[in-house]
């Protein structure tokens, strides 16, 4: 993407730069709200929690969009309602857009809920389909990950660069565990069982954007987890691809924005990740 093109620059910011600001001010605000939310209602299952930090989070972020580019279509976790088929349909009537943005406003609620700092903001611009900014910050750490499509991806400014691992056996894997406990928690924790024997070791930290970042910094080999939605998974994809590592479905696929059960990897051990998996 060509940073001064008019496409890109509207009334002087680019639309990375208005990514960047929003997820920082939207991080800000969280973290200053961290224990102090009054809300807790429940969603999709009783493992799907909501506050009222991540409605008024997600308007935030809409306002700022909206007023730099009022012309750009939003998929918010919060505007959308729960459950897979609710999820789907919401992409489907947004894939008409030439620019959508896709934010999931905290990643990571219930560690938000609990206190346990690894919860992120996850702002992604995708045109026909295809990511081209990709942001995910996160207010505990201060750790802001950026992405553009054919630039490569940072952060605080230090190009990324995935892992060197060349088998699953020198690999950190993690995974998450979806709110949905009656099919995608089952297939998920098939892959537990296929996995934890062949890795070095796996994590579960509870913000499977966080996690696609860590993959994209070179600290995680990969990441897999069944029954995601596109905000999850939006703009850790673009982080991950231009760290030079690989995602796809979990049966290797190529990741599109209906993806919901990924695979993403430093590329090396790819084929041998998705072949386990792949063997349920
Ligand atoms: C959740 C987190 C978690 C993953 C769940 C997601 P939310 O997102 O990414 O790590 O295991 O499947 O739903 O609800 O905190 O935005
Ligand atoms: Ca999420
Ligand atoms: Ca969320």
């Amino acid at each position: 993407m060509d940073d001064n093109s008019p496409e890109s620059v509207i009334g002087g910011k680019s639309f990375t730069a208005v990514a960047i600001n929003c997820a920082a001010k939207a991080g800000e605000w969280i973290k200053s709200k961290s224990g102090s939310f009054s809300q807790l209602n429940l969603k999709y299952s009783q493992h799907d929690l909501v506050t009222e930090v991540d409605k008024g989070c997600e308007r935030l972020i809409r306002n700022l969009i909206g007023t730099h580019f009022p012309h750009h279509s939003f998929l918010g976790e919060e505007g959308v309602e729960p459950g897979p088929e609710a999820s789907a349909k919401a992409l489907e009537e947004a894939s008409d857009a030439e620019y959508l943005w896709i934010v999931d406003p905290i990643d990571g609620t219930t560690n938000y809920v609990h206190g346990f700092p690894f919860y992120s903001v996850s702002i992604a611009l995708a045109r026909r389909g295809q990511v081209i900014v990709g942001v995910i910050y996160d207010p505990s750490r201060d750790e802001l990950f950026v992405a553009e499509r054919g630039k490569g991806a940072y952060v605080h400014g230090r190009k990324m660069q995935v892992s060197g691992e060349t088998a699953l056996s020198q690999s950190l894997i993690a995974t998450g565990f979806p709110a949905d406990h009656l099919e995608a928690l089952p297939q998920n924790l098939q892959g537990v069982q296929e996995l934890a024997p062949k890795v070095r070791n796996l994590r579960v930290a509870g913000s499977a954007a966080l996690h696609l970042a860590y993959v994209a910094a070179g600290r995680l080999s990969g990441f897999w987890e069944i029954g995601l939605n596109a905000w999850d998974i939006a703009a850790g994809s673009l982080l991950v691809e231009e760290s030079g590592g690989r995602i796809t479905d979990t049966r290797g696929e190529p990741y599109h924005l209906g993806v919901r059960n990924v695979a993403a990897s430093n590329g090396q051990i790819h084929g041998e990740f998705v072949g386990a998996l792949k063997t349920h």
